[in-house]
């Protein structure tokens, strides 16, 4: 996704120096890749990055050479973070909808800001206006059951006003709230299209290794999702885009 991180820099950068930011927690990080890149673009911030680190094998960030600080969520070290509320911008990207407690995690979030400080909420946007778009929800709806029967957990992309509506939770006030498109040329569309096919590739291979009740279930979903994006594309270029003030004070 390399083009996705380039276009929220182009969004996030002009914050970072409006808003005098000195320190920023990407909640959710991943591999990191966000903040390495903005650790380049801006040497003199710090930063720290907030994932589930213990199940990345060989992708785990802890263990690039960056000065980036990587926190695992299940450390002791990330608890006394929470309690110290210290950070002056709160990222989160593309995480939003692997929350299965969105509210309670929202209020975490939240407790890492500051007063006065800033959360950044980025994500995928449920759109229905374009056939590629129908087809990366569809996609969302085969993943969030096929976790969700492994008693695992993902969303289908929120739309705009939901998120709206879970951010009442919390005690901010709207900065930004808008739906972004990053213009990608054919070639960018078709490197996702060829990601989401490789990906669906390599899903079916296993499936053919899987037990055949759980084979018979779910193969033919994911051959629906094949011929879908084959025919229809797949379009990632909507994005949600939050920006949001913590209060002083509790709204709940
Ligand atoms: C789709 S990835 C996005 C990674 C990265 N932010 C990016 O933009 O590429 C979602 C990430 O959220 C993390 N995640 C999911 N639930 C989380 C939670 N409750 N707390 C912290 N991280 C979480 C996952 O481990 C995963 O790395």
């Amino acid at each position: 996704m390399a083009e996705m991180y380039d276009f929220i820099l182009t969004k996030l950068m002009p914050m970072i120096e409006t808003y005098k930011i000195k320190n920023i927690c990407d909640y959710g990080c991943g591999d990191g890749e966000l903040l390495e890149k903005l650790n380049t673009q801006k040497k003199d911030l710090s930063l720290t990055g907030i994932d589930y680190f213990s199940k990345f094998g060989d992708k785990n960030p802890q263990n690039n050479k960056s000065d980036i600080s990587y926190i695992d969520r299940e450390s002791a070290e990330y608890e006394k973070l929470s309690e110290l509320n210290k950070f002056d911008m709160v990222l989160s990207t593309f995480a939003l909808h692997h929350f299965q407690y969105p509210i309670g995690e929202l209020q975490l979030l939240t407790d890492l800001v500051k007063s006065g400080g800033y959360l950044v909420f980025v994500d995928l946007v449920f759109q229905t206006d374009n056939q590629a778009k129908i087809a990366k929800n569809i996609s969302s709806y085969i993943e969030e059951m096929g976790l969700a029967i492994k008693g695992h957990y993902h969303r289908h992309h929120y739309t705009l006003e939901e998120v709206k509506d879970l951010i009442k939770a919390i005690p901010v006030e709207i900065v930004t709230a808008e739906e972004i498109t990053n213009e990608l040329t054919e070639e960018e569309n078709n490197e996702n299209i060829k990601i989401k096919l490789d990906r669906n590739s390599l899903i079916r291979k296993n499936l053919s290794k899987a037990p055949e009740h759980w084979k018979e279930l779910w193969l033919p979903f994911f051959e629906q999702e094949k011929k879908i994006v084959e025919k229809r594309g797949y379009d990632m270029s909507s994005l949600l885009f939050f920006c949001l003030k913590r209060n002083k004070k509790n709204n709940i």
